[in-house]
Parts: C-alpha cells; sequence; structure tokens
C-alpha cells in the first residue's frame, strides 16, 4: 500500500520493498456488489439522493464509516466459539477484562455495548445542567449525550486543527492555553475533561503524547477528571511513533499505555480499534464512581460481565485490541488513508492535510467552487462519487449541519465529503480502481451541479433527508 516513502514512514527495513502491504491472508471473503452507473442512477433516485438510504447489498465499495466495518481474525472467530455466555461472571469477561487492563493499565472495566452507551452512562453519573465539558474536538455523539443532560460540550482544538491546508503533525492537539484558561473561569463548573484520541471531528487527525500530558497536567491543577475519548487510541500511538521527536524507538503498545497512564479513564467505541463489529467500555483508574456506573448499567444494559454484549463479542474484542496493537498492521493501516489522500491529491482533488489515520477528507469547496452551500456541494458529490464509482461516503457540510434561520440559509463552517476506511476489509487493488474511476470525475467536476432538499425531517436531517437534483437552468452558476 503506497510508494511515497516520506515522512510517516518507519525506518526502512530491507530497502529492496516500498510497498506496504497488506499483512494478512485473506480467508473468508465476499462478493463486492458490481452494478452499472445507470443501476446505481436508479438507486440514488429511489433514495432521495440519500445515501444513507440506498441499501448496503447496492454498494460496492463503502466507505461510509470505519465503525464496526472491521474483518475479523481467524483467532477472532476461534476465540468467539469458545465463549462462556453465562450469565454472571462469564470467563469471556474475564478474559476481555486482563486485556483491557493491560493494554489501558487502567483497574475498572465495565463493559456496554458501543461507545454512545459509554458515554450516556458516564455523563448521567457526572453531569448537571449548566455545567461544562472541555476536549479538543467532541464527536457528534458526545456532544449529543453532553447536550441532552443540559451540559455544554465545549471544542478547544489548536487552531491549525481548523485549517484544512495547515500541515501541523498533531492537529488533533487542545490548545493548552485556552484550556488553562478555561479551567480557570469555569472553576467547579467542570466535572470531568476530555481529549479524542485521534481527532475524529478534526478529520481523524492525532494527538501528541506532549499535548495529552499537558491537558493532563491542566485537568490535574484544577483538580478535574481526565478522560480520553480512545476509539483510535492504537492509530494515534502509531501516529506518536512515527511523528513525535524522540518516540520512533518506543511501541506503539508502550506508546498507548504512556497515553493512558495520563487520564484516569477512558471511553472506548471498541467499533474502531477494537476491530470488532460490535462493543464499548469505560475503563477508570479508581473505583470513585463505580458503584453509580453499575448500577445504571444494569438498568438499561446489563450485568456488569456483559453490559449489553454476548460474550461471544467479548472474546473477539480480546483478541482484536491485542491485535490492533501489532506494528505491521498499523504501518499498513495508516498507509491506507495516506495513499488515497495522495493519489487523490494527484488529480487535483484537495484533501484535509495532512491525512488523518481512518479517513479522507474531501475539501469539496475547493473541489467544487461553482456549487454555492445552499446547494449542497457535498451532498452533490457524494452522489457522484455512488452514482460513477458505487463508493458510499459521507457528506459533513451543510446538508448535515447548515440551517434555515427565518428564511435565510446559514451553511456550515466547511463542505466536506468524508471516505472512511474499513480495516482490514479492502485491498491496494480496491484503492487503485477507485482512484482510476476518479480521475474522470476530477476532469468532469464542472458538469456536478447542486441539490435541493425535498424532505427534512425535525432531528439529525442528514440520516432521513430527501435531495432532487437542480436542472442546468436551475443552478446559480
Ligand atoms: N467517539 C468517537 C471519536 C467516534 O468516532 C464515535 C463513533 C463515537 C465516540 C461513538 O461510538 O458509534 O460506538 O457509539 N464514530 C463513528 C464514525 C460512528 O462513523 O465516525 P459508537
Amino acid at each position: 500500500m503506497g510508494s511515497d516513502p516520506r515522512p510517516d514512514r518507519p525506518s526502512p527495513k530491507t530497502g529492496r520493498h516500498r510497498t506496504i502491504i497488506e499483512p494478512f491472508k485473506i480467508k473468508v471473503v465476499e462478493p463486492l456488489a458490481l452494478r452499472t452507473p445507470e443501476q446505481r442512477a436508479l438507486n440514488l433516485k429511489r433514495a432521495g439522493y440519500n445515501l444513507f438510504l440506498v441499501p448496503a447489498g447496492e454498494v460496492t465499495f463503502d466507505f461510509l464509516t470505519d465503525s464496526g466495518t472491521t474483518a475479523m481474525s481467524a483467532a477472532q472467530w476461534g476465540a468467539m466459539m469458545v465463549a462462556d455466555e453465562s450469565y454472571a461472571g462469564s470467563q469471556s469477561f474475564e478474559r476481555f477484562e486482563r486485556v483491557v487492563r493491560a493494554v489501558t493499565g487502567f483497574q475498572h472495566v465495565i463493559p456496554t455495548h458501543q461507545g454512545r452507551a459509554a458515554e450516556r452512562l458516564l455523563f448521567s453519573v457526572l453531569l448537571q445542567p449548566g455545567m461544562k465539558v472541555p476536549s479538543n474536538n467532541h464527536f457528534d455523539t458526545t456532544r449529543a449525550n453532553i447536550e441532552q443532560l443540559g451540559a455544554e460540550a465545549v471544542d478547544l482544538v489548536i487552531a491549525e486543527g481548523r485549517d484544512p491546508a495547515d500541515l501541523h503533525p498533531f492537529k488533533g492537539n487542545i490548545d493548552l492555553a485556552r484550556l488553562e484558561r478555561f479551567c480557570s473561569e469555569n472553576r467547579g463548573r467542570i466535572p470531568l475533561g476530555m481529549l479524542t484520541i485521534t481527532n475524529n471531528t478534526g478529520g481523524g487527525q492525532p494527538v501528541s503524547l506532549a499535548n495529552v500530558r499537558g491537558a493532563a497536567e491542566v485537568y490535574r491543577r484544577h483538580g478535574i477528571p481526565f478522560l480520553l475519548d480512545a476509539c483510535r487510541f492504537a492509530e494515534n500511538s502509531y501516529f506518536v511513533k512515527l511523528r513525535e521527536p524522540g518516540r520512533s524507538l518506543s511501541s506503539a503498545r508502550e506508546i498507548a499505555l504512556e497515553t493512558f497512564a495520563q487520564a484516569d479513564g477512558c471511553l472506548m467505541s471498541a467499533k474502531k480499534d477494537g476491530l470488532s463489529n460490535i462493543g464499548g467500555f469505560i475503563a477508570l483508574r479508581e473505583d470513585r464512581w463505580l458503584d453509580r456506573l453499575r448500577s445504571q448499567l444494569i438498568l438499561t444494559e446489563g450485568f456488569p460481565t456483559y453490559g449489553g454484549l454476548a460474550a461471544r463479542d467479548l472474546e473477539a474484542l480480546a483478541v482484536g485490541l491485542e491485535e490492533v496493537l501489532d506494528e505491521r498492521y498499523l504501518e499498513y493501516r495508516l498507509a491506507t488513508a495516506r495513499y488515497m489522500a495522495e493519489g487523490m491529491n494527484r488529480l487535483g482533488i484537495p484533501t484535509v492535510q495532512p491525512p488523518g489515520g481512518h479517513a479522507v477528507y474531501i475539501d469539496v469547496k475547493a473541489f467544487l467552487p461553482h456549487i454555492p452551500p445552499h446547494e449542497f456541494p457535498g451532498q452533490a458529490l457524494v452522489c457522484e462519487l455512488y452514482r460513477r464509482e458505487g463508493v458510499r461516503s459521507c457528506e459533513i457540510g451543510s446538508a448535515m449541519f447548515g440551517k434555515f434561520t427565518a428564511g435565510k440559509f446559514i451553511p456550515a463552517a466547511m463542505e466536506l465529503v468524508r471516505l472512511a476506511f474499513p480495516r482490514r476489509s479492502y485491498t491496494q487493488s480496491h484503492f487503485d480502481y477507485v482512484l482510476e474511476g476518479l480521475a474522470s470525475l476530477a476532469d468532469e467536476r464542472t458538469s456536478i451541479r447542486g441539490m435541493r432538499l425535498s424532505y427534512e425531517p425535525p432531528y439529525l436531517r442528514h440520516f432521513t433527508a430527501r435531495f432532487e437534483p437542480l436542472g442546468p437552468a436551475e443552478s446559480t452558476p
């Protein structure tokens, strides 16, 4: 995967090979849905030009999310067969707990069915209306779970993290000066502080270990518990190894442990770096919230030794959390997004720089400047990527965040399209094939037209909204 040797390359091995290969062979396969552009055009029409409403069986390359879409290993499937499905005290939980403790260093482990369940649980125990929770950037569900309790989710990412073209190596870093000020100004109103590694909202951008340590010091000085949103902790650790001065000789595992050592606990959606299709957890150093968390867990998720998961899921996670720290895997994993971003850039498709760990974000404002934000350029591009190439991607722009206020349209700050890559699922030839198709899309970009919104639901518009393509006479030039 990839041939560009710099800057994200560990020291050369033999010097004979430049290609970073998929470090696995394939034992189980599923067919790709191959359709013609005409069939896909029909699918789009039926789905109201909303890719969330296109059946997955009609998608060839599904880059909607990297969450829960991992291909599991033979070792994971094998472990699932020996799972102990006992209601209480399952041996599978013991194995899962042992691995979480070893990887994170946190003693207390509460399983949940996915990340947002961990968020809801923790915040329902810690938050009151009027409180504030700082982070670099909160993920959507984290923000929603904070805000539905009447508290405020505050983003304090560094300025470089908000500039799509900036090449800062750790664009996920939190602004430590602003964090210090924020903590001083809101004394007594911050029940916990967070950091998301990697920073998904900001483009899957890593956070340096120095920044994690700096944030920990600020939080400690103010007596604020510090929790990591750690769903891509292994990818973050490998970025640290590649990019942070003095870290190249540490293993990803050591870096992960050192990262967790700065915090009091973590929230985890294990559907990402757990290399599993479902699962999550809260892990904590101390037991002070434990009783309340476990009571809440029993109310809505399940007994504390399964937390909404089957024991076979716990087994898959126990194996996945170890496999994800394999550096051959991580080298290949980070090469995927880099390879796609560089390939697109060569075709003149601008992407958020530098590429993050799990996804490539197309800067649609720069790519389709002829479509104004109120005509949803990101949505138009998402549809075109599907119609031409069978690629499913996700609009993160005005279709998701734009607002109509008093008859006026207020666009999103950025018009992005995210291609998030499932782990261990697609090969380099798949990515090459997609890039070949993108060449003609890039050449014909001026023929892409905007869209109008034809149905808007009251909440979370992007999941169920419907659109219509604008005719040539309707488009604003
Ligand atoms: N935190 C981060 C940083 C995430 O990226 C996600 C999910 C969650 C929490 C919530 O976890 O889905 O298991 O409930 N991100 C997915 C995505 C949905 O596509 O980026 P969950």
